[in-house]
């Protein structure tokens, strides 16, 4: 089916900075053209000064709703009409939806990651013990989820401790008394790991262009019982999921969550419950289109 623009085309798009290197836009055009939507999804640079203007002009345009991403995804909110009880909770919005002119903040990235999670390492969080790597955004998001799932313990391991601390803290207050932290020394690195069962790094350390390095390198402690997690997608295993696999652990890259993310985005732009038979096909396709 060819995309063609006319009168009737919903617009679609992200804002970030930079936003040259999403894979949104791939993503979502591929869906709207296999449904035979009539939508068009695209990039829109804006830099952290322009970001009111940006939204303010998205809702004058009447746009069906965007992605939001780096840097954008807290700053986002204080100009949108509403967020989501988990979008509140996350403290962070990656997907807006415009309902009768009132711009509406989502948060798909817990969703998306629990759902890859689930699916792609066959694992759970209730009752297992797990490290997070990170304490920014994207850990806070997976670890509110985490917590929710009924984790049963779980240390926040930040080269910085003090965020790591924070976002424990925030855990423990908001969701369940479950979470410690400590900062990325090789004695904690290696106590957090030899007591968990699973594993997941959310900091940027390992993606491309950097991919010699590791968030951590306490791989002799890894082994068959543990289930590791980048999400990292590029390159599709970094060093620490190769050290991984050869230990024996289950080992998943990112692109589960990533793409998981924009289908539930996706469905609430649309207002529509795609199928899972639809789903499997998008993923094969968009595992396609990334790894070319
Ligand atoms: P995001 O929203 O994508 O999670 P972020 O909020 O900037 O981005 O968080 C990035 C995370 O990666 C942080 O935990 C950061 O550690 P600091 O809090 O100490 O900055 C971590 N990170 C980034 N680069 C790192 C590096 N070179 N070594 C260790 N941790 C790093």
């Amino acid at each position: 089916m060819e995309l063609t623009i006319d009168g009737y085309t919903k617009i679609l798009g992200i804002i970030g900075d930079p936003v040259e290197h999403s894979k949104s836009p791939v993503l979502h055009n591929y869906i709207s053209t296999c449904k035979n939507i009539n939508a068009v999804y695209v990039p829109f640079k804006v830099s952290p000064d322009n970001l009111s203007h940006a939204v303010n002009g998205l809702r004058s345009l009447d746009v069906v709703g965007f992605n939001v991403t780096v840097p954008h995804k807290n700053n986002v909110m204080q100009y949108l009409d509403g967020v989501s009880e988990e979008a509140a909770l996350i403290g962070a919005v990656n997907a807006v939806k415009n309902i009768g002119g009132k711009l509406w903040g989502y948060n798909t990235d817990g969703d998306g990651f629990l759902r890859s999670f689930r699916e792609e390492t066959g694992n759970s969080f209730l009752n297992k013990s797990a490290v997070i790597i990170g304490a920014g955004g994207a850990a806070k998001a997976i670890a509110v989820k985490a917590a929710i799932e009924g984790v049963r313990s779980m240390i926040i391991l930040n080269r910085t401790v003090d965020r790591a601390k924070e976002l424990s803290c925030y855990i423990n207050e908001k969701i369940a008394n479950c979470c410690a932290f400590a900062g990325m020394e090789h004695i904690d690195v290696e106590n957090a790991v030899m007591g968990c069962e699973i594993v997941i790094n959310t900091t940027s350390v390992g993606m491309y262009p950097k991919t010699d390095k590791s968030p951590i390198e306490a791989y002799s402690l890894l082994n068959d019982k543990h289930t590791v997690y980048d999400i990292i997608y590029n390159p599709e295993k970094t060093e620490l999921l190769k050290s991984a696999e050869e230990k024996g652990s289950k080992a998943v890259n990112g692109l589960g969550m990533l793409f998981y993310q924009g289908i539930y985005a996706y469905e609430k732009w649309m207002d529509i419950k795609l199928s899972e038979d639809e789903i499997a096909k998008f993923y094969t396709k968009f595992k396609e289109i990334i790894q070319k």
